[in-house]
């Protein structure tokens, strides 16, 4: 059982696509292709200002996005509704096998992190109203380094946080970028699978362990 677990926040403990349920009251069954373009748009923009060293806090990005998406799909949201949208950004819920997977890792005596490019507070906030927050050591943001995953920096971090050896140190992510930005910093990692068409880039990088669900890697950890 690996000591020290670090795991990714939105789209691996919390499910970021439970916005599609208030987009539908006004996109209908446009919600889900503009959830998805909201969301590559916030990703991008945290990429952009990470190489440009331009750091906002990360609901600027979601924000900005927001706004973007709207303006490009020419999408029926005014402020009222773009606002709506934001707070339920902050109220997202847990995947279902989230508390779960945690307590078994916790039971088996691991380190429990949670590792996000939202801000401490705004990730504290949104761990403890989806009732995840206890199980964790510590909230660690990119906050403090003022950039965004994947870049090295932000990865050193949280190995200076954790004052945890790389080799012994595991990021646990859905999102590809964040799986492979950890394997190139030299920390273990795990990608959770957690939808059938999502797809790891093909840059040679192999996880250390692949599962469909968190639940899954916490029973292959625990064995
Ligand atoms: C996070 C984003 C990348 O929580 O999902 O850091």
């Amino acid at each position: 059982m690996p000591a020290t677990l670090a795991f990714d926040v939105y789209g691996t403990l919390i499910d970021p696509s439970d916005v599609v349920r208030q987009l539908r009251q006004w996109l209908g069954p446009k919600a889900e292709d503009f959830y998805r373009h909201w969301r590559d748009k916030q990703l991008e923009y945290s990429f952009r200002r990470g190489l440009m060293g331009a750091y906002v806090d990360f609901s600027q990005c979601t924000r900005e996005a927001l706004a973007y998406t709207c303006a490009a799909e020419q999408a029926p949201l005014d402020a009222q509704a773009q606002q709506q949208l934001l707070d339920a950004w902050a109220h997202l819920p847990a995947f279902a096998d989230s508390a779960a997977a945690l307590t078994l890792l916790r039971a088996q005596g691991a380190r429990l992190y949670a590792f996000s490019n939202g801000s401490r507070s705004a990730v504290r906030a949104l761990l403890a109203q989806a009732g995840l927050l206890d199980v964790f050591h510590e909230v660690i943001s990119v906050e403090d380094v003022r950039s965004f995953k994947p870049a090295p920096a932000v990865y050193q971090h949280l190995l200076s946080c954790t004052q945890s050896p790389p080799a012994e140190t595991w990021l646990i992510s859905s999102n590809p970028f964040d799986v492979l930005g950890a394997a190139h910093a030299g920390l273990r990692c795990a990608w959770i699978k957690r939808s059938a068409n999502s797809v790891l880039d093909p840059w040679g990088i192999e996880p250390d362990l692949q599962t469909a669900s968190l639940l899954e890697l916490a029973e292959r950890l625990a064995r």
